[in-house]
Parts: C-alpha cells; sequence; structure tokens
C-alpha cells in the first residue's frame, strides 16, 4: 500500500501535474504533528508564477478526499496528509509479516553491477585499522546494493606486489628465522620491513640490492617467487583470520599483481593516445591542466606503479564485470591518487570513467590507554578485537552471569560493538575507539540495539508468539506509540536506498537506533505479556516487525544478533 504515491496522485490530479514532478518532492514531516507525508508547494512556485502558500490553498481546495487518508490539511507552504490509522499499520505489519527478511528489498538496482573494492590490505604488512574501517564500511555497502536490487561484487585488491618485496626479501635473507615468521606470521614479517628501514638509511645499497630482488620477482625468478608466495601465504592467513571473525568473505581476491601479465597493453594503450610523457627518466601522464601532479605510469627502470595497477585493474573490472559503478572504499589521504588515475581512465576516452567512485573515509584515534601503549606505534588488528570481546564477556558477566554460551555470544556482542562504532557517523569523520563507551547496552550503540532483539525475542519466547497468528485485530495497534514505531519500520526500505545513494552505511545504523528507542516507547505504555489474546497477538505483531527489521538492518551492517545477551 504507497501512502506516497496516492498523495502524488492526488495532488498531481489538483495541480494539474504529472505524478513524477510530484512524488520526489513528498517528503516526511519531521514532526508527525505535521502529518505523515508533506508537500511543500515552494518548487512550484516558479512554474506556475504564484506564492508557495497560494498553491497550497489552491491544491487544498481541489483536492479529492482519498479514503486512504484521515485528514488532509493545508498549513502556509504545505499540503500535509495524514494516513488513516489502520490502513497504515495493517499495510506495514502485513507487509512484515508477508515477506519476512525479505522486507526492506526493492529493485532499484535490477540488473545493474557494482563493483566495491575494500579492505585491501597489503601482504608482509600489518592490517591496521584504516583497513578495519575500509573493510566495514566496504562490507555494509556491499550488503546495502544488493538488498536494494543490484548485484553486489566485491573485490580485495590485495597489495601483493611492489617495491616493498624486493624490500622484504633482502630483509628476510639478512635476519629472517622461517620459524618466527611461521609463529608469529605478519608481526614477525613487518619487525624485520621495521628493521630494514632503519638499515637502509645508513647503507643505501640495500635498497639496490632490493630493486635487483624485484627485477628477479617480475622476472619469474624462482626464488623470489617462492618467498613473495610465502609472504603472501603467511600474510593470508592473519587476514583470513580476521574476516572469519568479521563473518566476511570476497568475490574475488585479485590483487595487485594478477595485472601483471595486463598491463603492458595498458600502458601500450596510453601510449598510443598520445598521454604518455617523459619526465626525468619516468613515464607519466601530465595533468598540469587540471592542476593536479603528474600521474606516474611507469618508474625509470619500467617497472610498473600502483596507478598503473590500478588503471589495468578499473579497465579489467569494465570488461570482466561491466559495472554500472566501481567504489574504491580507503581513507581520505588516498584523494589524490584516486583523483589523478580517474582523470587518466577519462583521457583515455572511456566514458564509464565517470562511474568510478572513491569513497574516502577518515582516520580512528585509540581512547583506549591500554591498546595504544600496548604495542608502540603498531596497533594490531586482533588486539583491538580480543579486547572488545573481553570487555564484552565482563559486561555480561556483570549483567547476566547465567547467561549460556557465554563467550559466543560476548563475541558477537564485542564484534558487532566495534563495527557499529565505525559506522555510526558520516564516513568522513575521525572515529575514536573508545571501547567502554562502544560496549554499553544503553546509549547509541551496537550492543544496545542487539540487546532491543534479544528483548523482542524473549518477549515473543514469553507470549508464545513466535509464530503470529495471521488474524490481527489491527485497531489495537493505532495507538501513537504504535504507529510511531510502524512509521520508522515503514521507512525502511527508503532508508536504504538512501544509504546507497549516498553511500553511508550511518544512514541505517541511525535508523536502527531510531528504531530501538521508538520501540522502547512502545514497551514501556504497550502492556503485552498478560493481555488479553487479540491485543497480545497484536502487539507481538510489532514485536516480530521490529526484531525483523532490527535483524536484517544489523546483517546489513555485518553484524550478528544473539537472541540472548
Ligand atoms: N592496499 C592499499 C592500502 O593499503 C589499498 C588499496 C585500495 N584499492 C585500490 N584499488 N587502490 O592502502
Amino acid at each position: 500500500m504507497d501512502f506516497k504515491m496516492e498523495a502524488a496522485k492526488a495532488i498531481a490530479a489538483a495541480a494539474n501535474m504529472n505524478i513524477d514532478e510530484i512524488i520526489d518532492i513528498i517528503e516526511v514531516p519531521a514532526d508527525t504533528k505535521m502529518g505523515d507525508l508533506a508537500f511543500p508547494c515552494f518548487k512550484l512556485a516558479k512554474t506556475l508564477r504564484k506564492a508557495p502558500p497560494m498553491i497550497a490553498k489552491e491544491i487544498g481546495e481541489k483536492i479529492e478526499k482519498s479514503n486512504m487518508f484521515e485528514k488532509i490539511e493545508v498549513v502556509n507552504a504545505y499540503v500535509n496528509f495524514y494516513v488513516d490509522k489502520l490502513k497504515f499499520v495493517s499495510g506495514v505489519i502485513g507487509e512484515v509479516l508477508v515477506k519476512g527478511e525479505k522486507y526492506g528489498e526493492s529493485n532499484v538496482g535490477e540488473g545493474k553491477n557494482i563493483v566495491i573494492d575494500y579492505s585491501s590490505p597489503n601482504i608482509a604488512k600489518p592490517f591496521h585499522v584504516g583497513h578495519l574501517r575500509s573493510t566495514v564500511i566496504g562490507n555494509a555497502l556491499y550488503n546495502i546494493y544488493n538488498k536494494i536490487g543490484y548485484h553486489s561484487i566485491s573485490v580485495n585488491h590485495l597489495g601483493d606486489w611492489g617495491t616493498q618485496f624486493g624490500k622484504m626479501i633482502v630483509a628476510y635473507k639478512l635476519w629472517g628465522d622461517k620459524e618466527a615468521v611461521e609463529r608469529d606470521d605478519v608481526k614477525e614479517l613487518s619487525r624485520i620491513y621495521v628493521k630494514y628501514h632503519e638499515e637502509a638509511e645508513k647503507k643505501p645499497e640495500m635498497d639496490d640490492e632490493a630493486r635487483s630482488w624485484l627485477v628477479k620477482m617480475q622476472n619469474g625468478d624462482e626464488e623470489a617467487i617462492s618467498l613473495w608466495k610465502w609472504f603472501c601465504e603467511i600474510s593470508m592467513k592473519e587476514f583470513n583470520r580476521i574476516y572469519d571473525r568479521l563473518g566476511i568473505k570476497f568475490d574475488s581476491y585479485a590483487g595487485e599483481s594478477f595485472y601483471n601479465d595486463k598491463m603492458d597493453a595498458v600502458v601500450e594503450e596510453i601510449r598510443e593516445k598520445n598521454l604518455l610523457k617523459e619526465s626525468e627518466g619516468a613515464q607519466i601522464v601530465d595533468l598540469e591542466e587540471y592542476n593536479m601532479p603528474p600521474c606516474l605510469i611507469l618508474r625509470s627502470d619500467g617497472g610498473t606503479l600502483y596507478p598503473t595497477r590500478d588503471i589495468s585493474a578499473a579497465i579489467y573490472r569494465k570488461k570482466e564485470y561491466d559495472f554500472a559503478k566501481c567504489l574504491y572504499v580507503t581513507a581520505l589521504d588516498q584523494n589524490l591518487h584516486f583523483a589523478q588515475w580517474f582523470k587518466v581512465v577519462e583521457l583515455m576516452g572511456y566514458d564509464w570513467a565517470s562511474d568510478l567512485v572513491h569513497i574516502p573515509f577518515g582516520l580512528v584515534s585509540l581512547q583506549d590507554s591500554k591498546l595504544s601503549t600496548r604495542k608502540g606505534h603498531v596497533v594490531l588488528m586482533e588486539d583491538i578485537l580480543n579486547s572488545a570481546v573481553e570487555r564484552a564477556l565482563n559486561v555480561i558477566e556483570e549483567k547476566n552471569p547465567d547467561l549460556p554460551d557465554k563467550e559466543k555470544i560476548a563475541e558477537k556482542v564485542g564484534i558487532g560493538a566495534v563495527i557499529f562504532n565505525d559506522l555510526y557517523n558520516s564516513r568522513i569523520k575521525n572515529v575514536v575507539f573508545d571501547l567502554e563507551r562502544m560496549i554499553n547496552f544503553i546509549g547509541e550503540t551496537g550492543p544496545y540495539v542487539q540487546y532491543t532483539y534479544a528483548r523482542c525475542c524473549s518477549i515473543l519466547r514469553k507470549t508464545g508468539k513466535e509464530k503470529i497468528s495471521e488474524e490481527i485485530d489491527y485497531k489495537i495497534i493505532t495507538d501513537e506509540n504504535s504507529m510511531q514505531v510502524c512509521r520508522t519500520i515503514g521507512q525502511f526500505e527508503q532508508k536504504l536506498i538512501d544509504a546507497a545513494n549516498k553511500n553511508e552505511p550511518y544512514i541505517v545504523s541511525r535508523y536502527l537506533v531510531d528504531l530501538c528507542q521508538e520501540f522502547s516507547g512502545f514497551y514501556d505504555n504497550n502492556r503485552i505479556v498478560g493481555s488479553d489474546e487479540d491485543t497480545m497477538n497484536a502487539r507481538a505483531a510489532v514485536v516480530y516487525a521490529v526484531k525483523t527489521v532490527i535483524k536484517s538492518g544489523m546483517s546489513i551492517l555485518g553484524i550478528d544478533c544473539p537472541e540472548q545477551m
């Protein structure tokens, strides 16, 4: 039942306009006293050459009554619509009951592919908090796009090629200890990598040796390649441990090395298109005209670079996936890199260059003194996850010591808290990692939303209404609290579309907190357990709908909700 469409039709008829011109202008008033839907007349003032309040008044006089609205009222420049409560709640709740976890899906992106490049840590280097942000944001976008009908493709563009490997090989040959690497994996690799940088400052000839190992790698030298492969395996083991805990998988793990045999042709193409210029022995694309430093394509020794691989990857992805958009989720400090090579793709004549989108995000700062001092400057991802889980377990021990499966639940709550905290603000804002605030069952946190979910489950268990009977007396849930919960539930689909349009998962996380807060108002004022059968059934249906939307919203964010906590 589409109230917005009905309102648009009524306005279109009264104003003698097209529905399409109207529908996008209709909004949901912040204050429900102003109705459930409102049509502001400001945008029509120009075409109709009349003052907005005048337009509103005329529409109000001509508009036909509809049985979907209880009242249509003109206030200043607005035409306000008050939905018929019974029709509204039965429409919303009925739809959730029928669709279950599919509720909120739409077909906005039907038939379109969207490639999302995220996480993309670097082999032999630590998986740091920036990679965590990329992983969590990318995964949420992946799910959001899927839910609105796109086919999302996740790509982990692993940093598995480049100058650092020459250095790693030199470092390993000098100080490496196979057993230590196997035991401590990336920790040990990054230890010797840091040492390399300290030593190479004093002995620049080490860099020559590193370069020669890189050349060997490029030429397929057996020893060089087998060491490189081993570094990759060691790193992937660690990365996979983190992905497993976050419940994340990728559709493609084609990293930078995947483009080794594809770059020659791309460089050739750039050259043929007369974009390549020599500068200090290197090959560049001059971007002065666009107020950017040149984009480096080939080093003076012929080696390829990060932008070369990105350009090749984009061309490959366009062929392979025919994407409607290709998103790159990385920290803000890579802005220039993306702006430069997007420009090169555009200059190469590809009109789809405008479908490449950088999705930047802000930094993470650690409030928790234990974490920031524990290991010097490198904060290990697993330490972060472990300390979140540890804290969650403490809170559970305190609040609900008899809970079965405490460890498992603490894992979900701790990890959920980290993810939710990361997704609660506009991406570009810096994230503060403050365990005490994040892992709180009240406040705007992941555990609060999970807790509300667990409460819904418990209510349904107590009423024995885990299956809601189809016969619902909807009149019972037309009170203001129930209406407010239903209004919010009814916005789920649109919120997901908004989140995709802005590439902002916080639209979903904030929505879920709103829903939980409204649920709380509903629950405080509406007795469920111990009411008469019809009342219990109707209110349980609201609880069921809230539970369903929380579950699917949280799983879109990449967070699991335990049934009890
Ligand atoms: N490996 C890079 C880093 O750790 C991120 C790669 C992002 N993706 C891309 N296609 N450039 O900073």
